[in-house]
C-alpha cells in the first residue's frame, strides 16, 4: 500500500439509508447557482419568491407558527421566499434564513428587521454545514426538504447538518405538499425518488436520529432531548 496515496483519498461515501435513489453522488459541490439552469428554463418563479405570496405549504406552516410557543427562541428558515416567516416572528424569535435566490437575499436585507439574518447559501453545500454553530437552533422550517436534492450524498450532508444544528429537543418542521414536490422542469431535474411519503421521510429521519410526528399535513422531525 502507498501511504501517501491512501492518506489523500477521501473515504468512499457510505449511504445511511436506502429508499431507492440511483444518483448516490453527483460529484459536484453544490453552490448558490446550482439550480440556475432550471430557474432559467422555468416559465414561472422557481427560486425567487421575493415578490410572491408564500406557497400553500409555507402558508400552512406560517398558520401553525402564529400560535406556536417560539417566543425568545432561535429559528432557521430554509427557503426565504418573501421573508414571511421573519416578518411573522418579528419581535418574538430570532430568525436566520438561507436562500439561493439573490432577489430573496436582497429583499430580506432591505426589510431592516432587528433579529433577522439572511445567508445566500445552498443548504447542501459544505459552506452551509460549516456556517452555523452546533446546537444553535430550536426549530428549522423547510417546506421543501428534499425537493432540490442533487444526489443522496448531498441530501445526507444537509440532514447531518440539521441534526447537528438543532438543540436537544429541537425539531424540523415540513409539510406534505412540499414533501411531494421535486424540481422537474427538464434541466437538472431531481430524481423522483425524492418525492417523499411518510415512510420515506421516516427512513431518512431515523438514519439521523430524528423521530417523526405527524399533525395533519405537518410533519415534525424531533431531535430527542437526550441523545
Ligand atoms: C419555491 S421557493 C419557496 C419559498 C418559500 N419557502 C415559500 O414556500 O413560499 C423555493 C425556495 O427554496 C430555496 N432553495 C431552493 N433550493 C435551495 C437550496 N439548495 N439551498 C437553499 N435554499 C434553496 C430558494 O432559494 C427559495 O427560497
Amino acid at each position: 500500500m502507498n501511504p501517501t496515496f491512501s492518506a489523500s483519498v477521501a473515504p468512499a461515501f457510505q449511504p445511511r439509508f436506502d429508499i431507492g435513489a440511483d444518483r448516490i453522488d453527483c460529484g459536484r459541490e453544490p453552490h448558490v447557482d446550482t439550480h440556475q439552469g432550471a430557474d432559467e428554463r422555468a416559465s414561472w418563479p422557481l427560486l425567487d419568491y421575493s415578490n410572491c405570496e408564500p406557497t400553500e405549504d409555507q402558508a400552512a406552516i406560517n398558520r401553525w407558527l402564529r400560535s406556536a410557543a417560539l417566543d425568545g427562541l432561535d429559528v432557521l428558515h430554509v427557503g426565504t421566499g418573501n421573508s414571511s416567516v421573519a416578518r411573522l416572528l418579528d419581535g418574538r424569535a430570532r430568525v436566520v434564513s438561507v436562500t439561493v435566490a439573490r432577489g430573496e437575499f436582497e429583499h430580506a436585507q432591505s426589510l431592516g428587521l432587528r433579529d433577522y439574518r439572511v445567508h445566500l447559501l445552498n443548504k447542501h453545500s459544505r459552506d452551509f454545514a460549516d456556517r452555523f454553530a452546533a446546537a444553535g437552533f430550536d426549530c428549522v422550517l423547510d417546506n421543501n426538504l428534499a425537493s432540490f436534492a442533487c444526489c443522496q450524498r448531498h441530501l445526507e450532508r444537509y440532514f447531518d447538518a440539521l441534526a447537528r444544528l438543532l438543540k436537544p429537543g429541537g425539531f424540523v418542521l415540513t409539510h406534505w405538499l412540499g414533501m411531494q414536490w421535486t424540481l422537474d422542469v427538464g434541466v437538472d431535474d431531481v430524481e423522483t425518488v425524492w418525492r417523499l411519503d411518510a415512510a420515506k421521510l421516516e427512513a431518512i429521519a431515523a438514519a439521523f436520529g430524528f423521530q417523526v410526528e405527524r399533525e395533519g399535513e405537518l410533519f415534525f422531525l424531533r431531535r430527542p432531548a437526550r441523545t
